[in-house]
């Protein structure tokens, strides 16, 4: 079978990725623990909500991922952005590497996280530039300095309640404009939200000045998932300009914080922009032990690491007795762990297995893989190794036919695929697995309609 790219493919199955990290060549221990579990449901008499969906996490992938990082970025620090996937295992993983990787907190709550972690304050950013001035008194109370800002009326709220912090500057990115190739900017532009213009940099410079606050760096976001990797270097440019404009101003920047944004299909080069740029414009000071880089990558540290495998919990025919397209419903949806589905080119392109089977019709049709037109790409040399022996927790393979795949909520906006070209045969009691869905699914998860959200989560190799 072909292998259909689709608008949108998603960034981890890239054809530019260098096979080393390819996910499918790190580990199948996965894929056991995904059949073990999908033996032990029998939907015809499991506990109540056994057929849930469950999570499998894989520490391996996530030190790769750090591994890759010192190599390509030696001289830029990670604070990690607690709000892409703020699970415990992982944020006492990242806790360990005390110095050499922080954390980029957005909240009170993120704080209480970190800080329960023995985290030393100065190795956290409070990065939201508009705070609520309890949540900036609990971060004076717990000496967690330095804060984004980007407005004068929070250096207001930050000389009423912390003096003494160390403000850094959040600096605009370069808003998507017409013309601009819609497959070459960010996934989530980040810019329209917060930010100032270069052109507004010195003005409020010299408020915070006048108001005697410390201001000790600048700060961006390229925007989330950032496919143009020269948005980094340009943004580094641009931080020059204003680095300037704060020396002239009497200040002496410090810390620069090149934000989030980073994927691994461009990684690479993602990462030579910014070692170019950095080069060209702050060479000097970082070589002078003048300057700290940082930067609050999310997505690129956790999201390779975490497989969701879901149930089947309904099927139907989209038109009664005709044998057409089907409907398939999931347990999880997009109200709740495949939040991924709805952003064209998020949601992984998944596998599905038997499991045992539940209580009706059965298919008696020949069993392949797939493809869709929901901005998913498949990757034909991932069919996993679930089980090739037939049965339970056996992949589904064969001919296909085309479904809709569904969340469990009553609401209608909850559709996971529209329309996809999935396995024949595919029944209740069955188990969709998706990869690499560890940035913005738990921490955005609802439990809207009642639904539970809190699976069960297997954790290996740490
Ligand atoms: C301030 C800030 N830093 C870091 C991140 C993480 O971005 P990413 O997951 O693209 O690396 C975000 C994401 O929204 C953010 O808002």
């Amino acid at each position: 079978m072909s292998s259909r790219v689709v608008k949108n493919a998603p960034y981890y199955q890239s054809q530019n990725w260098p096979g080393p990290f390819s996910i499918s060549n790190v580990s199948t221990e996965t894929d056991d623990i995904i059949a073990r579990h999908i033996r032990s449901i029998d939907p015809t008499n499991c506990d109540i909500y056994g057929e849930d969906g469950f999570w499998v996490v894989d520490f391996a992938i996530i030190r790769n991922q750090l591994e890759i990082w010192e190599r390509l970025l030696p001289r830029v620090k990670i604070l990690y952005a607690v709000k892409t996937n703020p699970d415990p295992q992982l944020l006492e993983h990242l806790a360990k590497y005390p110095g050499k990787i922080g954390f980029d907190c957005a909240s009170h709550g993120e704080l209480v996280d970190i800080l329960s972690l023995s985290v030393p304050p100065d190795d956290i950013i409070y990065a939201n530039p508009c705070k609520a001035p309890s949540h900036i008194r609990y971060a004076c109370n717990k000496n967690v300095k330095k804060m984004t800002f980007d407005n004068v009326a929070e250096l207001y709220k930050i000389k009423a309640n912390f003096p003494d912090a160390e403000c850094v500057l959040r600096f605009k990115v370069r808003a998507p404009e017409a013309g601009d190739d819609p497959s070459e900017g960010a996934l989530y532009e980040l810019s329209k939200k917060y930010g100032v213009t270069i052109e507004y940099s010195r003005e409020i410079l010299l408020q915070a000045k006048e108001l005697g606050l410390k201001v000790t760096g600048l700060a961006f976001h390229v925007g989330s998932g950032q496919r143009n990797v020269r948005s980094f270097g340009q943004h580094i440019e641009e931080a020059k300009r204003i680095w300037e404009i704060g020396r002239e101003v009497g200040y002496t920047f410090t810390i620069l914080d090149i934000g989030g944004g980073f994927m691994y299909s461009n990684f690479e080069k993602a990462a030579e922009a910014v070692n170019a740029a950095l080069d060209q414009e702050f060479g000097d000071v970082i070589g002078r032990g003048e300057m700290e880089v940082v930067a609050e990558p999310g997505r690129f540290v956790s999201a390779p690491a975490f497989t969701l495998v879901t149930s089947v919990i309904a099927i139907r025919e989209e038109r009664e007795g005709v044998d057409g397209k089907r409907m398939v419903y999931l347990s999880d949806g997009m109200y709740s762990n495949i939040n991924a589905a709805m952003w064209p080119g998020e949601l992984t392109f998944p596998t599905v297995v038997k499991g045992k089977r539940a209580d009706g019709p059965k298919s008696t049709l020949p069993v392949s893989s797939a493809s869709s037109d929901s901005g998913i790409e498949i990757d034909e040399g991932d069919q996993g190794s679930v089980d090739q022996e037939g049965g339970t927790a056996t992949l589904i393979t064969g001919d296909l036919q085309e479904y809709s795949v569904w969340g469990p909520t009553c609401d209608c906006n909850d559709v996971v695929m529209e329309n996809a070209l999935l396995p024949k045969g595919i029944e209740l009691g069955d188990w969709f697995i998706f990869k690499d869905l560890g940035a913005y699914a738990t921490s955005m998860r609802t439990t809207f309609n009642g639904f539970r959200t809190s699976h069960k989560t297997y954790y290996i190799n740490n």
